[in-house]
């Protein structure tokens, strides 16, 4: 009579078809059961319900079993993985595990996210892409605070995206950033309801039908706090980093630790922190410390992650977001503007967009037959 152990070596020939890996190593091995009269019962997860291969399974879980000495038969049932277990899944599968769509030529997910409200995400996210963009480098938003999207307004686009010949969205585009945000699809200042389904299908539309194209950087501005969004999200984008912002005040702070707390719990990476509204510089160059100081170095301390900036309060910061021109376009020189294109600057190096030629040159040193590793499709920092 074999062993569960036994058995679960026997399955690993078993290869799911469509991510080309053994269900054991996938973890789609629900449960062995082993009869005292040598029937076997084993209970495959899916990560559909309606699997069109669950044939398949069937047949190759049946002759990988059945050969093994004592069995007398064997069952195959099936049930479906949970969203964490999908999650996982699409986790261990990297960046080969998202639906074939446009993202695929995205270098790197950046998602700038904080534990509360008003502390800047948006305001810095459009200034950091600008930046990006005036550093050249391809950049697009996506803004998924889908309740309370701001990023038309601070690139001062509206209208309703086209849709190119293969039925993709295209997205709008400011000062050669490409945007997209579900404002773009609602009445102006309309309130939008989501229920659940809605919303994760939403999400997984804009990385999947938007044709992004090839990006260096594609940053994603999450709504405030760590709910349905962020989650989703994390588990639609496995290897996308968080960059945190807060605001130089303890409270901020321990708020900001919380959406941290969330990244690692779906496995994300935090990148950096990036401290907001840090010190008020007047006109004259005198400097108030509003929002108390050191804030944004604390957390970046204690979760042992870069402080990227630290970004001044400035009234032109403010005005450029509500003009619709980003600051690091209309004024680089104001202290915000620098503060922020440093962190642009930050990311770049943390990011290394060049890497695929980098990979490619070491594949040529190692005189691999198998010739270079495709390019762009993986995170550089997975
Ligand atoms: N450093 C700054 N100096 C001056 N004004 C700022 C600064 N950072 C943000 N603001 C202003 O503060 C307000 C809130 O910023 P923003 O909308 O970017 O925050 P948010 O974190 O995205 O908010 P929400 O949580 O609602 O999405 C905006 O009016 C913005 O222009
Ligand atoms: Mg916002």
């Amino acid at each position: 009579m074999p062993t569960d152990e036994q058995i679960l070596k026997a399955l690993e020939v078993v290869i799911d078809p469509e991510l080309r890996k053994s269900i054991v190593e996938l973890g789609m091995v629900r449960s062995i059961e082993l009869a005292d009269d040598g029937k076997v019962a084993v209970i495959v997860s899916l990560t559909t319900a309606g699997c069109p291969i669950r044939n398949h399974f069937e047949t190759a879980v049946a002759e990988a079993v059945g050969v093994l000495d004592g069995v007398t038969g064997v069952s195959v049932s099936f049930d479906v993985l949970s969203d964490t277990e999908k999650g996982e899944l699409q986790r261990k599968l990297g960046r080969g595990s998202l639906p074939e769509g446009a993202l695929a030529q995205v270098s790197n997910v950046v998602c700038i996210g904080s534990g509360k409200g008003g502390v800047g995400k948006s305001t810095i996210t459009a200034n950091i892409a600008a930046a990006l963009a005036a550093e050249g480098k391809r950049v697009g938003v996506l803004d998924a605070d889908v309740w309370g999207y701001s990023i038309p307004r601070m690139f001062g686009v509206t209208g309703r995206p086209p849709v190119s010949p293969e039925r993709k969205i295209v997205p709008l585009e400011a000062g050669g950033v490409k945007i997209m945000s579900i404002g773009f699809f609602v009445e102006e200042d309309a309130a939008v309801v989501w229920r659940g389904p809605m919303l994760h299908k939403a999400l997984t539309q804009f990385l999947e039908d938007v044709e992004w194209g090839e990006l260096d950087f594609l940053l994603v501005d999450l709504p405030p706090g760590t709910g349905d969004v962020s989650m989703t999200l994390a588990q639609l984008l496995p290897q996308a980093q968080f960059v945190i912002v807060t605001t130089p005040q303890q409270t901020a702070q321990k708020v900001a630790r919380r959406s941290a707390d969330m990244a690692n719990k779906v496995n994300l990476e935090v990148a950096g922190v990036i401290e907001n509204m840090a010190g008020f510089v007047t006109p004259d160059g005198e400097r108030y410390q509003i929002f108390g100081e050191g804030g944004g170095q604390e957390l970046a301390d204690e979760i042992q992650v870069p402080l990227i900036a630290k970004v001044p309060l400035t009234m032109p910061l403010r005005e450029g977001a509500d003009a619709g021109v980003p600051l690091v376009v209309s004024d680089p020189d104001d202290p915000a503007a620098q503060a922020i294109r440093q962190a642009a600057r930050g990311l770049i190096a943390i990011f290394p967009t060049e890497l695929p030629m980098l990979q490619a040159d070491l594949t040529a040193d190692s005189a691999s037959a198998d010739g270079p590793e495709p390019v762009g499709m993986t995170l550089p920092m997975a």
